[in-house]
């Protein structure tokens, strides 16, 4: 049916995004369907990110984060239904809503790798075992770049593996994944997402699985890679540390919802939401002594099922104000420029 022009200017109108921007996600709502119940992962999520920005997404186990970023990479499984909107400029400078793409589409596919990537927890399971690390990182670039000769995408393999830091590129193209340890195996899954030069990358708990100084290793590669490349990254993690060293932004989330937003400065020095602020309490301290103990949040993150339109921290909040927060809807309140949160307790202070 032939759109009038009134219709033409609204839709494009609906797929503009600020000019600053890469990504915005606009209420965003997953639910998975499992046997005879629906969990409603994602719950209203709305955030955006600047070009060259790393936001961090952060939230106990179970809180929808991964659930979040799949859905922005558009590789949830097939009982996960989204609605919303992902608004995603792509480097044609093309505004596209990701929720209306099939996901295993041509144009979703063209888009995954080349414009997006994703780095993992579990570097190992992101290989395969059959294959030299030189085949799967060059058949990526065959992949999107057809015009790409075999031995110019060798080339460009070995200059990514050496930017990544693993010593001796020449031997180790041609090594299995059995054959690097787990710090050069998460190297060479960053080589393997740079070698099509995306301009936003996920990287859900990527140093989880490491040992720490490998993790501060992987971590400074990604800041100086992000830093020649100019990519946006969304950082996904449980450890607010990492968060500190990493981040621009901080968005927390808590049963499916962002329940408080801001910078790094707003988010550590000036935190509103309960839930921020026992984060943040449960972080351990230079000069904490050995006896005291760490600071816990009472209780675990609920499974989302019939969600109410509530708070969803209430029965764990020592703020929780009976007859308001477990029954009627919380609204974000502006705490500052560039800083919302979710809480009533905003209101009780006018
Ligand atoms: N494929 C799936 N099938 C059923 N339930 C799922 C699936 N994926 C996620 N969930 C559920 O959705 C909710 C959000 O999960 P998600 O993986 O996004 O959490 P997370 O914040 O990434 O946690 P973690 O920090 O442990 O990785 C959880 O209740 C989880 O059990
Ligand atoms: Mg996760």
């Amino acid at each position: 049916m032939k759109k009038s022009k009134k219709q033409a200017r609204i839709a494009q109108e609906a797929l503009s995004i600020a000019p600053e921007h890469i990504l915005e996600v606009r209420d965003l709502k997953v639910d998975i369907k499992v046997d005879d119940y629906t969990l409603n992962a994602v719950r209203g999520v709305s955030f955006s990110m600047k070009k060259g920005e790393t936001l961090g997404l952060v939230g106990e186990s179970g809180c929808g984060k991964s659930v979040t970023s799949k859905a922005v990479m558009g590789i949830n499984p097939d009982n996960c239904s989204a609605r919303g909107q992902i608004l995603y400029r792509r480097k044609s400078g093309e505004i596209m809503d990701l929720v209306q793409l099939e996901q295993d589409g041509p144009t979703y596919r063209a888009i995954r790798g080349a414009e997006m990537a994703m780095i993992f927890q579990e570097p190992m399971t992101s290989f395969s075992p059959l294959y030299t690390i030189g085949n799967q990182l060059s058949e990526i670039i065959l992949l999107h770049e057809p015009a790409t000769t075999k031995e110019q995408a060798r080339m460009r393999v070995l200059e990514m593996l050496e930017k990544v830091g693993i010593a001796n590129p020449e031997k180790r193209i041609d090594q299995y994944p059995h054959e690097f340890s787990g710090g050069m195996l998460q190297r060479a899954l960053i080589a393997m997402m740079l070698c099509c030069n995306p301009d936003f990358l996920i990287a859900d708990e990527p140093t989880t699985a490491l040992d720490v100084t490998i993790q501060a290793q992987i971590l400074d590669l990604m800041k100086l890679l992000q830093k020649e490349f100019g990519m946006s990254i969304l950082f996904i993690t449980h450890d607010l540390g990492t968060v500190a060293s990493m981040c621009d932004n901080v968005a927390v989330m808590y049963l499916g919802e962002i329940v408080e937003y801001g910078s790094v400065h707003q988010i550590f020095h000036n935190p509103q939401h309960p839930y921020t602020k026992g984060l943040l309490r449960s972080l351990p301290k230079m000069n904490q002594s050995r006896e005291e103990k760490l600071y816990v949040i009472d209780g675990i993150v609920p499974l989302p099922v019939n969600m109410p339109p509530c708070c969803g921290f209430y029965d764990r909040c020592e703020k929780c104000v009976k007859g308001v927060c477990d029954c009627q809807a919380i609204r974000e309140y502006t705490v500052e420029p560039g800083h919302f949160v979710r809480c009533v307790m905003m209101e009780q202070r006018g």
